[in-house]
């Protein structure tokens, strides 16, 4: 097994685990809850997973911070899950983002035993239209497990959420949960933003253009808002305290960078509906990269796109990182890009291996 290459080595080089750096408080904001120590206790995670005869390696970037939360729950049942996020296909302009869709499909595809199910976390594709729409199902059908999908501003702020509701969604409300062998799965509506278009009289191709620049402040924070608050407060009403629970939301439920919205404005509340329970993992999207953090004790992963990863913003050095920020490189059609896959342990263990294609690039 390949566990000490001279780039893994190199990539944890650049991530020495002492701790140095806080963003100013406007960028970062964790509330009195946050717990940016324990940061001693970093590891590196490597998961080895049976691949059509091969053996994956995945020790990137963040998994080496935290380890995994490992909480006893007497119910819980051993599974795994994959998820895939920020695919951002744009139809047959930019047949690059397909031919990556496909190396994540293909690779899910091959993993033996095969997922329990696939969580897609959103931006399926960039502009919102159906012909893009239907360019990602095509490419999506080649999935051989269970899909659950969670919305994007992407998906969205074209025609408000009406194609993916109906084609990916299939419920009445953008927001959901499902037990799962002894884990309860939460799907937020995590890319919900407060009305900028109609005072401005946007039209449609505007709105859309608007809520998919990050670094257009005027579209306002995502929120999760009161409707969706209550009912995961209700949600989780008879949800036993020692449960895994997995989140997953398309933006991070937490502060990290307000100029590019890495940023749910309403989170905290969501950290108090969270405070009861002792093993909260929340994976999101829209980041295109890999971070954690962890809030109280609530632990967040950032997961890896399939189209291109976004730079780090400079308040990655408040979540525990010092030293140069990686980078990846523009030239390597898989370089920063991948996908995930999740572990549920009957002991209550839950982890995450960052199929990190820098490591691996895709060879079809
Ligand atoms: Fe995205
Ligand atoms: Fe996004």
């Amino acid at each position: 097994m390949e566990t000490s290459d001279n780039k893994n080595a190199a990539i944890a080089r650049r991530h020495p685990s002492n701790f140095s750096g806080m963003a100013s408080a406007d960028q970062l904001d964790d509330g009195p809850g946050s717990a940016l120590t324990g940061l001693g206790t970093r590891r590196r995670f490597i998961e080895t997973l049976g691949w059509a005869g091969a053996t994956l390696v995945a020790a990137p970037l963040a998994s080496l911070l935290f380890p995994a939360a490992n909480v006893a729950s007497n119910a819980a049942q051993d599974f795994t899950f994959a998820i895939l996020a920020d695919s951002h296909t744009m139809g047959k302009r930019n047949p690059a983002m397909k031919k990556r869709l496909l190396a994540a499909t293909k690779q899910i595809n091959a993993i033996k035993p095969a997922p329990d199910f696939v969580m897609y976390l959103g931006d399926a594709v960039h502009d919102g239209n159906v012909e893009q729409f239907k360019y990602f199902e095509e490419i999506i059908a080649t999935l051989e497990p269970k899909i659950f999908y969670l919305a994007g501003e992407h998906d969205w702020y074209l025609d408000m959420g009406e194609y993916y509701m109906q084609h990916m969604i299939r419920r009445p409300t953008p927001y959901y949960s499902f037990d799962h062998k002894g884990a309860h799965v939460m799907a937020l509506h995590g890319s919900h933003l407060n009305d900028f278009w109609s005072a401005r009289k946007l039209t449609p191709e505007e709105r859309m253009q608007v809520a998919g620049d990050i670094s257009d402040t005027t579209q306002g924070p995502f929120i999760l808002g009161k409707k969706q608050l209550d009912w995961m407060e209700r949600d989780l009403a008879n949800v036993p305290t020692d449960a895994p629970i997995l989140v997953f939301s398309h933006a991070p439920l937490y502060h990290y960078y307000k100029p590019w919205n890495f940023w749910v404005q309403d989170a905290a509340d969501a950290h108090a509906i969270f405070a009861p329970f002792k093993n909260v993992q929340v994976f999101h999207a829209h980041v295109h990269q890999l971070v954690e953090h962890r809030i109280a004790r609530i632990k967040f992963h950032g997961i890896l796109s399939t189209s291109w990863p976004h730079p780090y913003p400079e308040t990655y050095h408040a979540l525990g990182l010092s030293g140069q920020m990686p980078r990846s490189n523009p030239a390597e059609p898989f370089d920063g890009l991948g996908w995930h896959i999740g572990q549920v342990q009957a002991s209550g263990f839950v982890s995450c291996a960052d199929i990190l294609w820098t490591m691996n690039p895709p060879t079809a």
